[in-house]
């Protein structure tokens, strides 16, 4: 069973970004469903020909996942800046030395987030493309 809804191509109107990002989301979600499905069954075959096929499937979704990732950068970038912060806060989690200190550190990164928001401000308009994709841009033609 899909966690997802199936994506109506017929609409009565174009998408705008905050949608779309909404929608890109579901992507998300569908191709980490995907990368888990497919290793379930890898790891329930011992038929080698079809692990290899479903390895480098399992590869490709992953490759959508990025792309997906960093289309909802560009589409939500509130989102970007937390993606972008996500690092050092989980790099000072996992180099901590206990949980005490590890839940010390993430404060320490939230508390300095809070004075960093004060003076950078976000940026309004997507960064990366002149024009902010719709629906119809993304459609192969
Ligand atoms: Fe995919």
């Amino acid at each position: 069973m899909s966690l997802t809804d199936p994506f109506v191509g017929l609409v009565p109107r174009k998408m705008t970004d905050s949608e779309l990002a909404r929608a890109i989301r579901l992507n998300v979600a569908a191709e980490v469903d995907a990368i888990n499905l497919y290793a379930a069954h890898m790891d329930a075959t011992d038929n080698e020909s079809a692990r290899r096929i479903l390895a480098h499937i399992i590869d490709e979704e992953k490759e959508h996942l990025a792309e997906f990732l960093e289309l909802l950068k560009i589409l939500d970038p509130t989102q970007a800046l937390d993606i972008e912060k996500a690092g050092p806060k989980v790099r000072a989690i996992v180099d901590a030395p206990t949980a005490e200190a590890a839940h010390a550190a993430h404060e320490a990164i939230e508390a300095g987030e809070s004075a960093d928001a004060d003076e950078e401000p976000v940026p309004t308009k997507p960064p990366g493309l002149g024009k902010a994709p719709t629906v119809g841009s993304l459609r192969q033609r």
